[in-house]
């Protein structure tokens, strides 16, 4: 292998600018060329390369954000735009590829490497829902950085005695809700994955009163519903003074964890060592505790679930 590229994909998250680094660094230290394709497969069908060099990541590792920019991309969804994608590939010399990015951004992987493409992907984003992945780079961070949002809002709830309902993002996810939810304390956590009723939500709420709680926090992932129809029926339905928190892209941005900056490491440079072995149509992944890759057709059909022990403890905990 000759030369190889890399490019991120989809929502930003953070850590993306250090699984490039490892990529980059990893490819240079086994003496392979690299190129960056901005803006991902949109840069990549309009040939948008950047010459990647050891001080092309340096201080990176730290960034939020990608710096090689990042895009949703629908017209490679088509057969068209991916062979627009190969040949663009092929033309540029380009034996391999690795794609930080999603779910989605797999499937153009995935499209890439039938075509003749070696191709790996790593799991980038910060809903955690890419199935046979310990954690997705970029979740770690987004909790944190939701977990200090909720502290924050827990300060003024106290204040003033009212009840709080924040919504964080997953897409179809309820990873990032359970996660902040647990571990900041909230009455309810509201996900996709656990149906729930509003009587239920009210019941805890009351509950509390009763013992004497004077503010709440109700977690609710955006694919379980919207914070402010929530917020707006529980104002409805009770007597709480209620208030609506809908925590956003804040949570996409910022320095990722030291988790995220080891994650993304380890995966970088183990992509490009796939690479060098041959590999291809495979996502690099830390599941079960243990460095591996999983094809990406098993990726696609497995299905996954957040860890609903999380949900369970903290129903107990929030008695
Ligand atoms: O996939 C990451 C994510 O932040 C989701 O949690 C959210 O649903 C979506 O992207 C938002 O997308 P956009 O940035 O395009 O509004």
């Amino acid at each position: 292998m000759q030369k190889i590229a890399v490019m991120t994909s989809g929502g930003d998250a953070p850590g993306m600018n250090a699984a490039v680094r490892a990529v980059t660094r990893t490819a240079i230290y086994h003496g392979v060329e690299v190129v960056g394709i901005r803006r991902g497969f949109t840069g990549l069908m309009s040939g948008e390369f950047v010459d990647m060099t050891l001080g092309s990541v340096a201080d990176t590792i730290q960034r939020g954000g990608t710096i090689l920019y990042t895009a949703r991309c629908e017209p490679f969804k088509t057969p068209e735009g991916q062979q627009q994608g190969f040949q663009v590939l092929q033309e540029a010399g380009i034996d391999g590829l690795v794609v930080v990015g999603g779910d989605g951004s797999f499937r153009g992987a995935q499209a890439l490497s039938k075509l003749g493409v070696k191709t790996i992907g790593l799991p980038g984003t910060i809903d955690n829902d890419i199935a046979c992945c310990d954690a997705t780079i970029g979740f770690d961070t987004a909790v944190n950085t939701a977990i200090e949002a909720i502290d924050k809002i827990r300060d003024t709830a106290t204040s003033h005695e009212r009840t709080y309902v924040v919504e964080v993002m997953g897409r179809n996810a309820g990873d990032i809700a359970l996660h902040v939810g647990l571990a900041g304390g909230a009455e309810s956590i509201l996900v996709p994955e656990r149906p729930f009723s509003m009587d239920d939500v009210i019941r805890k709420l009351e509950r509390g009163v009763a013992r004497g709680k004077k503010h709440s926090i109700i977690l609710v992932a955006e694919g379980a519903g919207r914070g402010m129809d929530i917020g707006k029926y529980l104002a409805e339905h009770t007597g709480f003074e209620v208030r609506v928190t809908v925590l956003g892209h804040i949570q996409r941005g910022g320095a990722p964890s030291a988790k995220d900056r080891v994650l993304a490491s380890q995966l970088g440079a183990y992509a490009v060592e796939l690479l060098l072995n041959g590999e291809s149509g495979k996502m690099a992944t830390i599941y079960q505790g243990a460095l591996t890759s999983v094809d990406f057709d098993t990726v696609f059909s497995t299905k996954r679930e957040p860890d609903m022990s999380l949900y369970d403890l903290a129903e107990t905990l929030a008695i």
